[in-house]
């Protein structure tokens, strides 16, 4: 028995992970109701080559294939070790989150009089190992596979010659082979707002009067290189020239065999910005919840998305301190219907990462939501707690499950509708540990973050020249 299940349980967890295949029969406004009989078998298929991406322009509006990581990075041999370290590093991610929050708020607030060189604030101290969305670009002619991060601002990629270099699928790219690569000089203007974007000023190189940047990030992960501009074709048709870049000599970190990070933040250096003349400083995205590839869509044409619900449309919350994150006020939350009291409602505001896998709620909100939960969702036998998961249950022989429906509530009476593949993260493939995936945060005065988990099937649209975040129901398989 013991030798066998290893070997029954391979393609189930695989396909529980990978595109957990419940058919949700149907669904009312407070209760989901999900079978858990039907699994839809889908073979992963792995490949050991990062493939690019495609991309393509549709009603004015640049499409870029997005996919998850795991995709490029090889066969997975050990599943439950895989998700296991899924959520170590979803944690270390959120404690250097709250780490770097810390700093900031405390570093402001004492920073008045002193010199800004000694005191700045560390912009880009979050985890990358948890960023799983991957997108194919062409810099220079030259297709590079970048990490998709909404949570770090300045794109780089490894460069010849290389003093330190991560393995990487894509061959590096040299600077000598375009014609169009500039580097930009230490006393540029540019240069000088790298201290707002990465936390770090631009310094002068050793032996040319070239800008150096750096960026590293909470995990020990870092690049350093120069900053320099080239030709950036999202499509073959949408160029960007002189895009603003680090051209990476030295860096270290686990990247998953791409190119380095393309990133999405709120500051000036970011393509979002960069490009906020011709996509009016719009992307959005829609997370399946599945293997297949989803999409990063910069600019807006909404005849574009496949929305079922109207997009509502709620203010980004802006805090001086935070201003690189995607920061909304979150006024309640609701159960199956019912409404959550907690003082940490209405308060700092809770971000929204593409980059965190599990939410994170503050402890008043989470054990209100717990408590509520637990009651609707009763009967069914308690399994024993999984790392920061602490609200299992034991589904084994289960055929449906009526889940109450948990919804978050945002400034504007707008609400996000968590979907019923959203809810629950398998620890056992048999369903004999099955979590409600949501946690924790230590302490009320933390930040609260919505995860990629809980984004999953809504169209979730970014509007970083008005200030807003756009949320609809889409089915993004
Ligand atoms: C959006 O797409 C529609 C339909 O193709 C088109 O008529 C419209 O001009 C587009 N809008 C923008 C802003 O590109
Ligand atoms: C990138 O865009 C520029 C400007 O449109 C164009 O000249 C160049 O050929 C494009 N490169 C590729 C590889 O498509
Ligand atoms: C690029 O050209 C420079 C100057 O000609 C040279 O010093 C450098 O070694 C070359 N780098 C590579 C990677 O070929
Ligand atoms: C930067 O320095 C270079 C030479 O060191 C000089 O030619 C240039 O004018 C300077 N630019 C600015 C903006 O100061
Ligand atoms: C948050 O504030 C709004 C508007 O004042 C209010 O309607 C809502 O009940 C508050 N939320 C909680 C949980 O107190
Ligand atoms: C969040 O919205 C509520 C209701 O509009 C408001 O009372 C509260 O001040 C807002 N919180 C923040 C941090 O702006
Ligand atoms: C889960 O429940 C099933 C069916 O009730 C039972 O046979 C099994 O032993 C339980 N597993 C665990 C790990 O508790």
């Amino acid at each position: 028995m013991a030798e066998r299940t290893p070997l029954l349980l391979l393609p189930l967890i695989l396909s529980i992970f990978v595109s957990i295949g419940f058919q949700q029969v149907q669904c009312f406004e407070h209760k989901a109701v999900l079978s858990l009989q039907r699994f839809q078998w889908k073979e992963l298929k792995h490949v050991s080559v990062c493939l690019p991406q495609q991309s393509r322009k549709e009603k004015g509006a640049t499409i870029l294939e997005m996919k998850r990581k795991d995709y490029c990075s090889g066969q997975i041999k050990n599943w439950d070790e895989t998700l296991q370290n899924r959520l170590v590093s979803d944690e270390s991610r959120v404690k250097a989150l709250q780490t770097q929050i810390k700093n900031k708020m405390s570093s402001t607030s004492r920073i008045t009089g002193l010199s800004s060189s000694t005191q700045i604030p560390l912009k880009s101290g979050i985890n990358l190992q948890s960023l799983n969305y991957i997108v194919t670009v062409e810099l220079g002619g030259k297709k590079v596979t970048l990490l998709v991060d909404t949570g770090s601002d300045l794109t780089w990629i490894q460069c010849q010659p290389c003093v330190s270099c991560f393995d990487q699928q894509d061959p590096l790219f040299n600077p000598n082979m375009s014609q169009s690569y500039r580097t930009f000089t230490c006393n540029s203007s540019t240069c000088q707002t790298l201290s707002m974007s990465t936390g770090n000023p631009g310094v002068c190189g050793t032996d040319r009067p070239t800008c150096n940047y750096m960026v590293s990030y909470g995990d020990g992960s870092y690049s350093r290189g120069e900053l320099a501009r080239e030709y950036l074709n999202l499509t073959a048709d949408t160029a960007v020239p002189n895009f603003i870049f680090g051209c990476g000599r030295n860096n270290k970190g686990l990247f998953g065999g791409t190119s380095g990070i393309l990133g999405l933040g709120r500051s000036q250096v970011s393509l979002i910005s960069q490009t906020s003349r011709r996509f009016n400083g719009i992307f959005s995205y829609c997370l399946p919840d599945n293997e297949d590839p989803s999409s990063l869509i910069l600019g807006e044409n909404s005849s574009v998305y496949k929305n079922s619900t109207p997009i509502t449309y709620t203010r980004m919350l802006l805090n001086p301190q935070l201003s690189n994150f995607y920061l909304l006020n979150l006024t309640g939350m609701t159960v199956g219907g019912v409404n959550l009291q907690a003082p940490g409602f209405n308060n700092s505001g809770i971000i929204l990462d593409s980059g965190t896998i599990i939410t994170r709620l503050v402890p008043s909100v989470y054990r209100a939501l717990r408590t509520e939960f637990l009651k609707q969702f009763s009967g069914y036998p308690p399994a024993p707690a999984f790392s920061i998961l602490d609200t299992c249950f034991n589904l084994t022989g289960y055929e449906e499950l009526e889940i109450p429906v948990i919804k978050f509530g945002f400034e504007g009476s707008v609400q996000m509708t968590v979907d019923v593949m959203g809810m629950f993260y398998f620890v056992k493939a048999d369903a004999s540990q099955v979590c409600l995936a949501i946690a924790s945060l230590s302490y009320e005065d933390e930040i609260g973050l919505i995860g990629n988990w809980q984004q999953r099937n809504q169209r979730i649209v970014y509007d970083t020249k008005k200030s807003k975040l756009g949320i609809a129901k889409e089915i993004c398989n």
